[in-house]
């Protein structure tokens, strides 16, 4: 018998308020025709501007669903790892936050700060810890808060209208079985040489003081993208990582019942599909109705697969994604039968 890290349970939360591309040109020069065609997204949720929220209280509601799902209590948790690039606070972690609104007093929480591959890198320390027997039970958040750190004027908008916010959690569980089940591989990549092509580089630690007001007139509080640079490094770095972790698997791209990749820019995902020779159907996309919800797209989208019927008891799933640092990388995960 071998020890695997097994999904049980998934949730997802985003806030009510959703904004639409045609929401978008009262702040901004742009068009529902120009983002539809350039990203597919046609819309996204954004935090009330009147009652805002953290990342960590949209992680707490997806989480709860998850909990749900796995039917456990929160105290069955030995360990949260959170992922984000927006966390609640400069610090402590987001997942700090989580744990004390879960009711919990002493249980471990990791934040990390991976960015669009924030699910990726968790899900391979969730499956090492499970496998080393240091954690039984994992909850795994992905969730992001945007909208407050986004600049919505004209210079920003190339940016801005690609992000959302949101929140998902998986339910990671230590089982015993001779099945090849759970997390069967990652690989996992870091290329800091990249990490001026997509970065908010205030407030920031190496200036002094962190945060000023000229910082502030610069923009250098929004994010800031190289578009082009990132897209054609997914576009490389993409199909590459599959190769690599079928490879690893001893799978084939049809062993894989459902991909799904990280949810940046739907032509992003349609071009890999079609380097990949992937029958369209197999490639999941709901960047339309969320647009990029970084950290959390991925688990998002696993939720929303499992609801739709596209996956279930027995299928084999592929992760992967890129984005800022740049990082990027791939998990395959098999739900038991
Ligand atoms: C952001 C992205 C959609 C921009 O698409 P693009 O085809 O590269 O567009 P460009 O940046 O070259 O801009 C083309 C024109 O559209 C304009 N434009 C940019 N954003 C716009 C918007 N929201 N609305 C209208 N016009 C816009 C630009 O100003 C430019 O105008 P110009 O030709 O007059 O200078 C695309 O680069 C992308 O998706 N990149 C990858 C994003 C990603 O994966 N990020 C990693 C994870 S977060």
């Amino acid at each position: 018998m071998t020890t695997r890290a097994v999904i049980t349970g998934t949730g997802r939360y985003v806030p009510p308020r959703v904004v639409t591309n045609d929401d978008l040109t009262q702040w901004m020069d742009t068009s529902d025709e120009w983002i539809q065609q350039r990203t597919g997204i046609e819309k996204r949720h954004w935090i009330d501007e009147e009652a805002p929220v953290g990342t960590s209280d949209l992680g707490l509601e997806a989480s709860k669903i998850a909990l749900e799902r796995a039917g456990w209590a929160p105290e069955d948790i030995d360990l949260i790892i959170f992922a984000t690039l927006s966390p609640d606070l400069f610090f402590p972690g987001s997942g700090c936050l989580l744990q004390h609104k879960l009711g919990l007093e002493s249980t471990p929480a990791l934040d990390l700060r991976q960015q669009c591959t924030g699910f990726i890198y968790g899900l391979a320390t969730a499956d090492a810890y499970i496998r080393s027997g240091m954690a039984q039970r994992i909850l795994l958040v992905g969730a992001e808060v945007h909208s407050t750190g986004l600049d919505i004027s004209t210079e920003g908008r190339d940016v801005t209208v690609i992000f959302g916010d949101g929140a998902a959690a998986v339910c990671m569980e230590a089982v015993e079985t001779d099945q090849a089940v759970g997390v069967l591989g990652s690989v996992l990549h870091a290329k800091g040489s990249m990490a001026e092509s997509l970065k908010t580089d205030a407030p920031a630690s190496r200036e002094w003081p962190r945060l000023t007001a000229e910082m502030m007139a610069e923009r250098r509080h929004f994010p800031h993208m190289d578009g082009k640079a990132i897209f054609k490094e997914a576009l490389r770095r993409l199909p590459e990582v599959t190769k690599v972790i079928l490879k690893q698997t001893g799978l084939t791209k049809e062993d894989i019942d459902l991909y799904i990749p990280h949810q940046a820019n739907m032509r992003i995902n349609q071009f890999y599909q079609q380097m990949m020779k992937l029958p369209e159907e197999k490639v999941f996309h709901n960047i339309q109705r969320y647009g990029n919800t970084t950290a959390a797209t991925i688990p998002l989208a696993l939720d929303e697969a499992f609801e739709m019927g596209l996956i279930g008891k027995g299928s084999t799933v592929l992760f992967l994604g890129l984005g800022s640092g740049v990082t990027w990388g791939a998990n395959i995960h098999r739900f038991p039968e």
